[in-house]
């Protein structure tokens, strides 16, 4: 294992009823609270009514703070800093999944910042010395882990950028996570964010070291655990321990514990973000795209891996097979998995429609040096071809 330092400043109060149990203690030493939301699902779900009740039964200013988009951008950011110097919010409380979380972060760094907040913190990965405005965050989806992390994934619309990073400073002070607001999560949505935990799970699994390590061994169990509770929320979307599991998986697989001691790979991250960042494509749809495309370029350089992945994610008997012909099945099982659930497989479904735009998206793209192939622009552009339709 390479060398890590573990902290997590998060605290989280999981399971049915934890809003209504928690949230007005939670709240007790603030009085005005930018209160976060996205396009309106909180308030079609009844979510939002039973947060601002318990706002107001204790005495709490609400300034409204709508419309967080999917995606969400950095003019927004700059919209919800406003209003936190605007009215003197001492508290951001966001509703949502990671778009609103992520915009809250950002939301509650910027607020305090004087200077030019782009250019000195997604611009360059600088340390910034201001203290982020408290943030609390209550989860109704599943997928990007952002409630126990310092990832704030912004998209500068004028720069063609999409980009964050995992700053512990804006790591919420607390998350609410009630698996029963997950219900109405449309299954399009629910299978996105499903293939979002899978990803972070493969960006971290699939990158040195190979040796024996627990974060690889847990890895395995978590992967495992979204493909089984995934299949059982399509089945039943109002089965308590599978949206329980699915929703504690998302946050294990973004709270930093399976990546002590790995290197990480995050290249699909890095070309769905630009993929986002042109296109606004959906983060998991995206990622669904390009992962069997990725590993059919890069199973060869980390093949003791991916043969892993076959035997102990998927199952698969070695029989007669070669490690190359174990591996290239645990991908083709990972792709039929895809199909299964019902995401996209090209990136015309997807929603990138034009292809003249690829080479400029793929220029863009972030390379890792954590993969195990590290990747050119060119081939990035080549699995972009090969994903197109
Ligand atoms: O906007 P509303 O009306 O609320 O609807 C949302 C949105 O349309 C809907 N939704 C959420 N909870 C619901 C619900 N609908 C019905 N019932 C509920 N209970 O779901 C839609 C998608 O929400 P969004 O927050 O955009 O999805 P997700 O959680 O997948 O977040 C995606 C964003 O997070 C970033 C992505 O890049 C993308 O911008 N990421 C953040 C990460 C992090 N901070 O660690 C890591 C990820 O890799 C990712 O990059
Ligand atoms: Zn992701």
């Amino acid at each position: 294992m390479n060398n890590f330092i573990f902290q997590n400043a998060t605290k989280v109060y999981f399971g049915k009823d934890c809003v209504k149990e928690y949230l007005g203690s939670l709240t007790e030493p603030y009085s005005t609270v930018l209160l976060a939301y996205g396009g309106g699902s909180a308030k079609r779900n009844g979510i939002y009514d039973e947060v601002t009740g318990i706002l107001k039964a204790n005495g709490k200013k609400i300034v409204e703070f709508s419309g967080i988009m999917a995606n969400p951008t950095y003019a927004k950011v700059q919209e919800g800093a406003k209003l936190v110097r605007e009215y003197d919010a001492d508290m951001i409380l966001g509703i949502g999944g990671g778009s609103v979380m992520d915009c809250c972060k950002a939301v509650s760094l910027a607020a305090r910042y004087d200077g030019n907040i782009w250019d000195d913190f997604w611009a360059k990965p600088g340390v910034i010395g201001t203290e982020p405005v408290p943030l609390g965050v209550i989860v109704t989806v599943a997928g990007t882990g952002s409630e126990c992390n310092g990832g704030a994934v912004i998209t500068n619309e004028e720069k063609k950028v999409k980009t964050g990073r995992d700053y512990p400073r804006l790591n919420p002070g607390f998350a609410l996570m009630d698996p029963t607001y997950t219900y109405s999560v449309p299954v399009k949505q629910m299978v996105s964010g499903g293939f979002d935990i899978l990803s972070h799970i493969m960006e971290t699994y699939f990158s040195e070291p190979n040796e024996d390590n627990v974060s690889d061994d847990i890895m395995e169990a978590l992967m495992r655990s979204v493909i089984r509770n995934l299949r059982a929320s399509i089945q039943n979307p109002e089965d308590y321990t599978a949206r329980s599991n699915l929703m504690w998986d998302s946050t294990m697989a973004e709270n930093r514990v399976i990546k002590m001691g790995k290197k990480c790979d995050f290249e699909c991250h890095n070309m769905e973000h630009q993929l986002g960042a042109y296109t606004n494509c959906n983060h998991g749809c995206g990622l669904a795209v390009l992962h069997p495309v990725y590993y059919r370029h890069i199973y060869r350089e980390g093949l003791p891996k991916f043969v892993r992945f076959a035997e102990n994610v998927w199952g698969i008997a070695r029989g007669g097979k070669s490690d190359e012909e174990l591996a290239l099945a645990g991908i083709d099982a990972l792709a039929d998995f895809i199909r299964e659930i019902g995401l996209p497989t090209t990136l015309k479904e997807a929603g990138v429609t034009d292809k003249s735009q690829l080479k400029e998206i793929a220029d863009s793209c972030g390379i890792s040096a954590g993969a195990y192939k590290k990747m050119t622009h060119e081939e990035i552009l080549e699995i972009f071809n090969e994903c197109f339709e």
